[in-house]
């Protein structure tokens, strides 16, 4: 079944300059890339993405671990997947979720590392399910930002200030 999953190579993964390094890698599912920027995350973005991770007592440190915060790199490089079994595709290429566990010649297994808080700094994040994949796409792209329209739009007017270019 054709599925769209969210990526998101964290800060680290750009701090070591591991971008094509994992691009590379995941290229290996034969998948499309329908969407791919370059995100600046805000608090608030990286609190609604881990909203199930809430009463987690790592919350804190997860958010700041997004935001770029523990790294000095305030950026992420967010993707969407698109194509056959794209959810367990990725993940697989990525690895377990816990780097010290995972393959180690995964994504996470080979890059990742877990910080003497006990957080796991795993390079990247991949949706772990349809439904999740659907809300984290919709959270971190707009739909004019993705090649094809995979979920149902609507129109709304809006009055806001746009920036252009001077
Ligand atoms: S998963 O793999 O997405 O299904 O895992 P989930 O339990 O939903 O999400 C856990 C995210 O929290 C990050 N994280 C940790 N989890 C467990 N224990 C520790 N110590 C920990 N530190 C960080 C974990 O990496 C998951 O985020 P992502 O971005 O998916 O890797």
């Amino acid at each position: 079944m054709a599925e769209q999953t969210l990526v998101l190579i964290k800060p680290d993964g750009l701090k070591k300059s591991l971008t094509g390094n994992i691009l590379t890698r995941l290229s290996e599912a034969k998948l499309e890339i329908m969407a791919a920027k370059v995100v600046c995350v805000t608090r608030e973005l990286a609190s609604e993405h881990y909203c199930h991770m809430q009463a987690k007592p790592f919350f804190e440190e997860l958010i700041n671990y997004l935001m770029g915060n523990l790294h000095d790199r305030r950026k992420v490089l967010a993707l969407v997947y698109h194509g056959d079994n794209a959810i367990s595709l990725v993940r697989g290429i990525c690895g377990g979720t816990n780097p010290e566990t995972a393959d180690p010649t995964s994504i996470r297994g080979a890059y990742g590392r877990i910080t003497t808080k006990g957080l796991f700094e795993n390079i990247i994040h991949a949706s772990s399910a349809l439904e999740e994949a659907e809300r984290e796409i919709k959270l971190w792209f707009k739909p004019e930002e993705l090649v094809y329209r995979i979920y149902p739009v609507k129109t709304e007017e809006k009055v806001t200030k746009t920036l252009v270019w001077a």
